[in-house]
């Protein structure tokens, strides 16, 4: 199995869109019994939360499942649990780094530096714009599903 952790500040706008979008993939591409796909925030503010209303939103406009979100916690555990850890944002990135006590393992990744567009997704939390959200994740999120296909030769 593959165990892929998608990670942003709150874990209710924009690790669980990932986490949704990136499942929707797995599950178009039949690889359900191959790649797992969860999220969590680096903050404790949301434990138990179910996503945003714009990410809600979002995810229902294009008849993408939100099934199973719920906000929770990073832990220091995930680091051995999970193959993929994907941050949003370079602060993400900071934050699992300290949390897990793991500074540059390369499994820790921004999830916009697997694309030609190299940056932060954004924060809608404050800019509003789930559009640009939605946007950018799935760019990255596909970015991811190729990397991980040819990482694990699957088909
Ligand atoms: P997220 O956005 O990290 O994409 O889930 C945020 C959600 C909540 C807060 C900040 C960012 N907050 O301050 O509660």
């Amino acid at each position: 199995m593959i165990h892929v952790l998608f990670v942003c500040l709150g874990n209710i706008c924009r690790s669980p869109m990932a986490e949704a979008l990136f499942r929707d993939l797995v599950k178009k591409e039949n690889l359900i019994d191959k790649i797992t796909v969860d999220s969590a925030a680096t903050s404790s503010w949301h434990i138990g939360a179910p996503p945003h209303k714009g990410t809600l939103t979002i995810l229902k406009q294009y008849n993408v499942s939100s099934a199973g979100l719920v906000g929770r916690q990073l832990t220091k555990q995930d680091f051995d649990q999970f193959d993929y850890i994907i941050g949003m944002d370079i602060s993400n990135v900071r934050d699992i780094a300290k949390i897990t006590g793991q500074p540059n393992h390369p499994k820790i990744i921004r999830l916009l530096d697997l694309t030609d567009d190299k940056k932060d997704v954004p924060d809608p939390y404050y800019t509003g714009d789930f559009q640009e959200t939605y946007e950018l994740v799935l760019n990255g999120c596909r970015a991811l599903f190729e990397k991980i296909r040819k990482e694990h030769n699957l088909a």
